[in-house]
C-alpha cells in the first residue's frame, strides 16, 4: 500500500512511536527490506538517494519498488509504504523523482547559506504539495564519513552543524515543510558521532516546531538511546550504510567460502537473506508501537 511518509510520520507522532527507513539501491535490497518489514508487520519508508536514480533510473526504481511491494503483499496483511527521494540536492533532481511517481522527498539545503536553504526548500514544497507528494527538509548538518578523507575522517566541526531551535522554527513556518532532518551530533555512516547526542537541543527544537523530526545517520546510532529520541520528537531513523555493509560483507564471505560457485542468483540470495536479517534487527530496535515493551 502504497502513500506519503507525512502520513506514516504523523501517525506515529500521534501516537508515540518511530518507524525506520531504509535505503535500497538494487531488487534483492528492496525485497530484503520489504520483506522484513512484513515480517514484522512495520510501516516503512524506502529511502533511495539520487546516486542510485541516476545509476538505474528514477522511473525503474518506482516500477521495481511498486512491484516488489506487491508481490510481497499479496499474501499477508498489508502495511503501510512511502518511496522517498533522500537528500535530493537541487530542483531537478528532486522535480524528476516527483514526476516518476516517488511518493516523498527530501530536500537536504544543509550545505546552502541558511537564506537560500529556505527559498529551495520552499520552491519544492511548492511543487511537491501541487502533486501531492510531502517533503523533509533539512536545518543543520549530518555529516558523512565516506565523503572525507582517511586523515580527516573524523575532524568536524559539530557546533556548525548543530540545529538551532529558534531557527528551526522559522525554517518550518516559512517553507511548510512536512518534516524535518536535524543535526544534534548525528552522522551518517560508521563516523564518529559526537561523543556526546545534544539531547537538550533535540527536545528545544521539538518544542518549537512540532513537526515530526527526522534522525538521520541511525547506522550505529546506540539502540539503548531509540526511546531518548522518540521521547524528543523523532518519529523516523534512517538507516542505509548498515545494511551496505551487511550486503557487502555477506557477498565477501561467500565468495570466500564457496569459490566455485558462479550462479548468481545463488549468491545474491545469501546477500539478500542477510540484509532481511539486518532489516528485522533495526525494526526491532527502532520501531515502537504503541502496544510494544520498550
Ligand atoms: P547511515 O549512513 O548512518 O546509514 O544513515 C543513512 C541516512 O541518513 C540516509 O539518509
Ligand atoms: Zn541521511
Amino acid at each position: 500500500m502504497f502513500t506519503q511518509a507525512k502520513k506514516i510520520l504523523q501517525k506515529a507522532q500521534r501516537n508515540n512511536y518511530a518507524v525506520p527507513a531504509f535505503g535500497t539501491f538494487n531488487l534483492e535490497m528492496t525485497q530484503a527490506i520489504v520483506r522484513g518489514a512484513v515480517a514484522k508487520k512495520s510501516p516503512l519508508i524506502i529511502l533511495v538517494s539520487p546516486k542510485t536514480t541516476q545509476y538505474s533510473g528514477a522511473e525503474i526504481i518506482v516500477s521495481m519498488v511498486k512491484s516488489v511491494v506487491k508481490q510481497e503483499m499479496q499474501k499477508t496483511k498489508k502495511i503501510p509504504v512511502a518511496l522517498l527521494l533522500d537528500h535530493g540536492k537541487d530542483f531537478q533532481t528532486v522535480k524528476k523523482a516527483i514526476n516518476a511517481g516517488f511518493s516523498s522527498v527530501m530536500i537536504d539545503g544543509s550545505l546552502l547559506a541558511y537564506k537560500k536553504n529556505i527559498a529551495l526548500t520552499k520552491k519544492i514544497v511548492d511543487y511537491a504539495r501541487q502533486r501531492k507528494v510531502d517533503v523533509q527538509g533539512e536545518l543543520g548538518g549530518v555529516p558523512c564519513a565516506q565523503k572525507k578523507s582517511e586523515k580527516n575522517k573524523n575532524k568536524v566541526d559539530w557546533d556548525e552543524l548543530m540545529t538551532d531551535p529558534d531557527q528551526a522554527k522559522e525554517f518550518v513556518q516559512k517553507t511548510k515543510i512536512d518534516t524535518l532532518a536535524v543535526g544534534i551530533g548525528n552522522a551518517h555512516g560508521f563516523f564518529k558521532e559526537r561523543p556526546h547526542l545534544d539531547w537538550n537541543r533535540l527536545e528545544k527544537i521539538y518544542q518549537k516546531v512540532k513537526c515530526p523530526l527526522i534522525l538521520h545517520g541511525a547506522s550505529d546510532f546506540a539502540y539503548k538511546n531509540a526511546p531518548k529520541a522518540i521521547k524528543r520528537g523523532v518519529v523516523c531513523f534512517n538507516i542505509d550504510t548498515a545494511l551496505k555493509k551487511t550486503f557487502s560483507d555477506n557477498l565477501k564471505k561467500f565468495f570466500k567460502k564457496n569459490p566455485g560457485v558462479y550462479d548468481t542468483r545463488v549468491i545474491l540470495d545469501s546477500a539478500r537473506q542477510a540484509a532481511q536479517k539486518k532489516v528485522e534487527e533495526k525494526i526491532n530496535a527502532f520501531y515502537f508501537p504503541a502496544n510494544k515493551k520498550r
